[in-house]
């Protein structure tokens, strides 16, 4: 049986971090608000001539380093964002291009911010059926161009950055399940309104607008149900997790899945204290954060899982 394996993880934020009290100098908030509400502190933003793919090959570089390979060993390249550097080309031929590796295949994906989760379970079909054995797998958003900076109810919510890992085909167990979801029925709660075929004559600027609250309480619902899910598709239980690593969007929502799984904060990978919500961007930042800080070993089980616009969600659970 052939399985995916994290080979590698690689990570990538902005040297521009900026703080809460940088952020009350320009809108009506304050550094405990944030703190409260999200347990967010700061974040890492952009600087000029910073894109996705950018942002992309920086993570990827690390994580294929990481991974004991050479660029030229990879056979795919999938990148999840929802803020590619151009409508044309992807990031991920962008990125593709800066690694020096034509003719793989390379595409992006878009499921906001369970794009990751989403990305490794393509991956993992790819590996598990034969058809590659070394796939880059990108989070990488630049949501600072997105966000509207004079809107407090969003602007301080958000960051930069990009993540990464290498998934290679291995005889022993890697990936053990993925589960998807999602919900167009909800696209009214957490959209930018301008898309293709109204760019031109958008009389409504391209920023994040999100109905915080329904969010909030839709993400604790499905992200405890995914929970369920997850550990009765592998016949586990809640003690069998090693660490749990969440899409980073707010820090109650994270303490209610821990809860749910009855793990103590310290088995979580918290990064949203300094990254804020980096959407597809999150979730392998804080595994490579949790992997390279020694925290995260070979043989752990790993449980990742994210939701956002859409709504799309989803989880895995991984051995290292
Ligand atoms: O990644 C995709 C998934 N996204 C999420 O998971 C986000 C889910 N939602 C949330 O995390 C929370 O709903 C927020 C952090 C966005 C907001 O927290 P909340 O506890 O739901 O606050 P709220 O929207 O109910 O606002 C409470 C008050 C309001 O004032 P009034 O109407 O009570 O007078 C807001 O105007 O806080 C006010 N407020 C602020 N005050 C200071 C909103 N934003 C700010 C701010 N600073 N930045």
């Amino acid at each position: 049986m052939i399985y995916s394996k994290i080979a590698g993880t690689g990570g990538y934020t902005p040297n521009n971090v900026v703080t809460n009290y940088d952020l009350a100098k320009k809108v009506e908030t304050d550094h405990d608000w944030i703190v409260q509400r999200t347990g967010i502190h700061s974040r890492c933003l952009a600087t000029a001539g910073e894109t996705t793919s950018s942002m992309s090959f920086e993570a990827a570089s690390k994580a294929i380093n990481a991974a004991g390979i050479q660029a030229t060993d990879l056979d795919l390249i999938i990148l999840a964002t929802t803020t590619p550097d151009k409508i044309l080309p992807t990031a991920s031929c962008m990125l593709q291009e800066k690694l020096g590796v034509p003719n793989i295949p390379a595409f992006d994906l878009g499921a906001a911010c369970a794009g990751f989760i989403y990305a490794i379970s393509v991956a993992d079909q790819f590996i598990r059926a034969g058809n590659a054995k070394n796939i880059l797998v990108v989070g990488a958003e630049h949501m600072s161009s997105i966000v509207d900076w004079s809107d407090r109810t969003t602007c301080v919510l958000f960051g930069d950055g990009a993540g990464a890992v290498v998934l290679q085909a291995s005889d022993s167990p890697g990936i053990l399940s993925t589960h998807l979801h999602a919900d167009g029925r909800h696209g009214d709660k957490l959209f930018v309104p301008t898309g293709l075929p109204n760019l031109a004559i958008a009389d409504e600027p391209a920023y994040v607008n999100m109905r915080g609250q329904e969010v909030f309480k839709f993400a604790v619902k499905a992200l405890g149900d995914i929970v369920d899910e997850t550990l009765d598709a592998n016949n586990m239980d809640k003690s069998d997790i090693d660490w749990l690593i969440p899409h980073q969007a707010n820090l109650r929502i994270i303490t209610a899945t821990a809860k749910k799984l009855d793990m103590s904060m310290e088995k979580v990978i918290l990064t949203v204290d300094k990254h804020a919500n980096t959407s597809a961007a999150s979730i392998p930042l804080a595994l490579d954060e949790g992997v390279r800080d020694g925290r995260i070993k070979r043989g752990d089980k790993l449980l990742m899982e994210g939701i956002g616009g859409g709504f799309a969600w989803g989880s895995a659970l991984v051995i290292f």
